[in-house]
């Protein structure tokens, strides 16, 4: 019997589709792009181009994707503070919904978001697009095969983040802004999924440095480091996050042994080849190859590939799909909690309490809360705290 392809809708036709999506969406079987929408017009005749799209199939208002009867799916790829309204028009609509990641700006957002797929009984699953790549897939069934023992310590080095600009056509220093819900660490959250990913558990506790120097007299918003300890019911990580040049890499100990991933020159994104892959057990060291893998922009792309065939058959078998939206939940919660323990100068407790003004409001709720004077975050001035 023939499969039915998935008709899909994109909201939000900026860098990350030029990468991500589109080698997904232009190659991927039983799956096809039938409508876009951006409120910038520039992006909307680029992702035209891109798709093959007629003009009638391309919208400056999203709602105009989300009315269409053909549109079963559709992947929100707006900047995070946008997407509220437009995801719960679409799952009152009844269609299933492919965030891009940090799910949102604001827990209390979140859980909202959660609450209503549940209720609309659609598939709501996250852009958390680096469980595919192969060199994290590895180091996750290692750990699972015993090969460290029990999992001790996860160390996530991503000081090295390249500081992308967001499309020139529409706010390209957006990642810098209050509206961001953040800054480095909001942008990578890939490292906060992936380290509750290793670790098997969800995370109970954060304690964490937040900093940003002031470049040419400009007051930072939003930290360019951070610097995280997560503690796990049974092991705990490490998240080290900066824009700049710094240090890359992944380290896990355990009772048994350890395993060290590095790519290219230690850097951290562009995920340059070549990766080490080597564990350590009994003193004797073990390399792993990695077959068929491909210059990093080709793994970038595989990832969102494949990461949609699972969107794609989580919605025909009616089960969650890898990343579901709640793993997007308990991501944004830790990140924030990184944050309001540098603020406060405390060890957070997760998930976050409702009453807390970051869950609330997320950093905009940062001047609510009761800043400890010696706070590196406070004195940088970021999230809105008075220096
Ligand atoms: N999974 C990943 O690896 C990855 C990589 C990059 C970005 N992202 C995420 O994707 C999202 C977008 O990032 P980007 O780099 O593509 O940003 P971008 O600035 O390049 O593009 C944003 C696009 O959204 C459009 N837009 C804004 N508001 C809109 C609205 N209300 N309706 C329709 N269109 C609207 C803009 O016109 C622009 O084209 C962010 O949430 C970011 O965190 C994920």
């Amino acid at each position: 019997m023939a499969t039915k392809t998935l008709c899909v809708g994109l909201i939000g036709c900026g860098n990350v589709v030029s990468y991500g999506h589109r080698p997904a969406l232009t190659t991927l079987p039983d799956v096809e792009l039938v409508a876009l929408a951006d409120i910038t017009p520039e992006r909307r005749t680029i992702g035209q181009a891109w798709f093959g799209l007629s003009d009638a199939n391309l919208y400056a208002d999203y709602k105009d994707v989300i009315a269409r009867r053909d549109v079963e799916a559709v992947v929100v790829t707006v900047p995070q503070q946008f997407r509220r309204q437009i995801v719960l028009d679409a799952f009152a609509a009844g269609k299933h919904v492919l965030s891009e990641k940090p799910i949102s700006d604001t827990p209390a957002v979140a859980a909202e978001l959660c609450a209503a797929a549940e209720t609309a009984g659609v598939t709501f699953g996250m852009v958390h697009n680096y469980h595919f790549f192969p060199e994290y897939r590895l180091i996750k069934r290692l750990i699972e095969s015993g090969e460290v023992g029990d999992l001790r310590v996860l160390t996530m080095n991503y000081l090295g983040v390249i500081d992308n600009p967001g499309a020139a056509e529409y706010k390209a220093d957006w990642r810098h802004k209050m509206g961001a819900g953040g800054g480095v660490l909001m942008d990578m959250i890939h490292a906060v999924y992936l380290a509750e990913w290793l670790a098997g558990e969800e995370a109970s506790q954060v304690n964490a440095f937040v900093d940003a120097p002031t470049y040419a007299h400009r007051q930072p918003e939003v930290e360019d480091l951070a610097l995280l300890q997560v503690a796990f019911p049974s092991s705990y990580a490490l998240i080290n996050m900066g824009w700049g040049q710094g240090v890359g890499g992944v380290d896990v100990s355990g009772s048994g042994g350890q395993i060290r991933m590095r790519y290219k020159a230690y850097q951290t994104s562009g995920f340059n080849q070549p990766i080490e892959l080597y564990s350590v057990k009994d003193w004797r060291r073990t390399d792993y190859a990695i077959p068929n893998l491909p210059e990093h922009g080709d793994n970038i792309a595989r990832s969102f590939t494949e990461l949609w065939a699972d969107f794609r058959d989580a919605i025909r078998e009616k089960r969650d799909p890898i990343a579901p939206a709640r793993a997007g939940e308990r991501a944004l919660h830790l990140a924030l909690a990184g944050y309001l323990s540098a603020t406060i100068g405390r060890t957070v407790t997760l998930p976050l309490p409702e009453g807390n003004p970051v869950y609330q409001q997320g950093i905009n709720g940062m001047a609510g809360v009761n800043a400890w004077d010696q706070s590196h975050t406070r004195s940088a001035g970021l999230f809105g705290l008075n220096g």
